[in-house]
């Protein structure tokens, strides 16, 4: 007998996901693919058959919390050896055949352009697997036709395009991800179609750079990422369109104007500036300088109202003197973002940039993080506090996660507020803003009309 006191006829998974949400999304066709393999999904890792991580490795931390993750599943595996372990994403496809060496306990892995390929490896019916097999497919594929299973059945991620071909000197994802091979346009608009269908209201579109979108397709469909963002817009259903990430270097007005045009695309945009130092930016490789980049930013202000800005920015690029860390600052004192995430930078094996001499000392890039993150709360707090007294559409996600009496929702400028009043998750409900920190707004349900 199997563990616990029960013979279970059904065999289940669990999947733990790192990372963005380009991996989050993945994680739902792994769901999918082992659920139309007759597997159903445990409520934790004790309870699986099957543990799977869609693992992240963009900076050393996901990679550690992966690594203290493994070791519970190791535990696990050897009260009961029938237990499989799976190990999917970027982690995994930077490491190949490494993983098996410093995980022995690792049945299968596969890289993020492999998904199509697992319920093969894992034995299609079974869970019986080949050990220490790196799952690599000839082909990456995109996931989008596999089944999916959803989070929520209200707002659901679209990816347009898989892979990347930026050089940023710091960064894994080129290397692990693959050149950028864009989606056909019938085929993203076909499964915007059917979400909408199937009752979804907010999309968010993925891609590591949305707004090089199409420019890889045949000539007879070649178009580019305004376009796009049209024809999602006028798919019956969809009231809300979001995309991550677009690259300030490809940010063309088509895209501007539709944003302006299109009453579904939100007033938010990321927008990762990564350094407000041009020697910087320069040794990353972003093709753009703090000049352009600020040029950028007045555009896009200029033509898309109440427009909500937030950011990636990176402290402790080797050769980061105080002065080029305070051009940081003072690009964000002028662009003035709604949010913004914060990194230090992390060394990752493969990329050019870490095998730069002058790597800066950690105390530094962790004494300059805590001086980014202060002005970027304060911004941020002031930005939000703007919002007091006005009314903003709400997209009902559930209850509040401080307050369960409470529910929560985000803003079409992607601020979470948390409000009194009765709603049903998926609903689209006026809230008068009453109070703000500097990630979230409070307030209540009103029956005036958001303006
Ligand atoms: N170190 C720190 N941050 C990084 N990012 C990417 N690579 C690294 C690295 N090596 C950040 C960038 C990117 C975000 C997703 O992660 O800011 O936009
Ligand atoms: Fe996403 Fe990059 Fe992490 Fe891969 S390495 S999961 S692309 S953040």
């Amino acid at each position: 007998m199997r563990r616990g006191y029960h013979w279970r006829a059904m065999r289940r998974y669990h999947v733990t996901t790192f990372g963005c949400q380009m991996n989050a999304h993945d994680s739902e066709r792994i769901k999918g693919m082992l659920e139309s393999l007759g597997l159903g999904e445990a409520v934790s890792q004790a309870e699986a058959d099957v543990i799977v991580f869609n693992t992240c490795t963009i900076r050393e931390k996901p990679d550690q919390r992966f690594a203290a993750h493994i070791a519970q599943a190791r535990a696990l595996k050897e009260r009961d050896p029938g237990t499989v372990i799976a190990v999917g994403g970027c982690y995994a496809e930077a490491q190949r055949e490494r993983l098996f060496e410093l995980y022995p306990e690792v049945d299968v892995a596969f890289g993020p352009g492999s998904i199509p390929h697992l319920a093969e490896w894992l034995g299609a019916g079974g869970v019986g697997v080949g050990r220490g097999r790196f799952g690599i497919a000839e082909e990456r594929a995109f996931a989008g036709e596999l089944p999916m299973h959803r989070e929520r059945s209200f707002q659901a991620w679209v990816q347009v395009s898989m892979g990347c071909n930026s050089r940023c000197a710091y960064c894994i994802v080129p290397s692990v991800r693959g050149r950028e091979v864009s989606r056909r346009p019938g085929e993203i608009v076909a499964e915007v179609t059917r979400l909408a269908d199937e009752g979804v209201r907010e999309v968010t579109l993925l891609g590591q750079n949305v707004n090089s979108w199409g420019r890889d397709l045949a000539p007879d469909v070649r178009t580019e990422f305004g376009e796009l963002l049209r024809a999602c817009d006028a798919v019956e259903g969809i009231e809300r369109i979001r995309f991550t990430s677009p690259h300030p270097k490809d940010f063309r007005d088509p895209v501007v104007a539709a944003m302006a045009e299109c009453d579904a695309v939100c007033e938010h945009i990321h927008l990762p500036l990564q350094s407000g130092s041009d020697r910087i930016l320069k040794a990353m490789r972003r093709t753009y300088d703090r000049a352009r980049y600020l040029r950028l930013v007045e555009k896009l202000r200029a033509g898309i109202p109440d427009l909500a800005l937030g950011t990636d920015i990176i402290v402790g690029f080797p050769g980061e003197t105080e002065d080029d860390f305070r051009a940081t600052l003072e690009a964000v004192e002028e662009v003035r973002y709604d949010s913004a995430f914060t990194f230090i930078y992390s060394p990752r094996r493969g990329t050019e940039a870490a095998e730069l001499d002058d790597q800066v000392p950690y105390e530094v890039k962790r004494d300059r993080l805590e001086r980014l993150v202060d002005v970027v709360q304060r911004i941020a707090a002031e930005r939000n506090a703007e919002r007091v007294g006005g009314v903003e559409e709400v997209l009902v996600e559930g209850p509040s996660r401080t307050d369960e009496a409470r529910l929560r929702g985000r803003t079409r400028r992607n601020t979470t507020v948390n409000f009194d009043g009765s709603a049903a998750p998926g609903e689209l409900v006026p809230v008068e803003i009453t109070s703000a920190t500097s990630t979230t707004l409070g307030g209540r349900r009103t029956a005036l009309v958001a303006a």
